[in-house]
């Protein structure tokens, strides 16, 4: 079984971290090992003192590549939940990491505003916290994300299904016993691997 770095990339709140959290049981069910390096855990540790200027965020986001290189250059499947706003370094992670995959969670800033369960885009917005990502700072949303998950119009499970198979289809996991995405689902993510050069 090859690793690889799957990357997740959004605004905050926009479901990073509960998906590589969904996702963990279902790789190791498969007899995966797998390692998440989450921007909120790395933050207090690997990049503790580290601010949201775009030279710190570059740095946090570098290391936080580095490692899921490493990782998955050893068998591991190592899964990244930080915004990585800037297209420059993700595409520059990509360029040095074997098997890089792509995930962006998609979410309106209107949904995001309204789940905002750390109370972060209320302070953004009265200006309490300045450079917030979507409000007062940068989003690069990536064109040729090799998975797209919009998570305000998907349930959790459909945005799963959807990974699971992309991953499925790119080789890169062995195929599950069941098929959970319907069928006009399966031609967009067919469709979008395919213009990508995947199939
Ligand atoms: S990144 O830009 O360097 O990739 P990272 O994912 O590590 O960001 O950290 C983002 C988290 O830090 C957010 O989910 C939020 O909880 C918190 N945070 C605090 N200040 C900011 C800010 N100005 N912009 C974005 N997130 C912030």
């Amino acid at each position: 079984m090859k690793g690889f770095t799957l990357w997740f990339t959004g605004l905050s709140g926009s479901g990073k971290s509960t998906l590589t959290q969904a996702i963990e049981p279902l790789l190791l069910e498969r007899k995966i090992n797998v390692e998440i390096l989450d921007g909120d855990v790395v933050r207090t540790n690997l990049s503790k003192g580290l601010g949201f200027s775009k030279e710190d965020r570059d740095i946090n986001v570098r290391r936080i590549g580095f490692v899921a290189n490493m990782l998955s250059r050893n068998g591991v499947v190592a899964m990244t939940a930080a915004i990585s706003p800037y297209k420059a370094v993700r595409d520059e992670i990509r360029a040095h990491t074997e098997n890089f995959v792509e995930v962006y969670t998609e979410c309106s800033i209107e949904e995001l505003t309204r789940r905002d369960p750390k109370g972060l885009y209320k302070k953004a917005l009265s200006g309490e916290i300045a450079n917030f990502t979507g409000i007062s700072d940068p989003y690069e949303a990536p064109e040729n994300a090799e998975i797209v998950v919009n998570t305000e119009h998907e349930t959790l499970e459909e945005s799963l299904d959807k990974i699971m198979r992309s991953l499925e289809l790119m080789g890169l996991i062995p195929a599950g016993e069941d098929q959970h995405t319907s069928p006009e689902e399966e031609v967009v993510i067919r469709d979008r691997l395919q213009a990508l050069g995947y199939l």
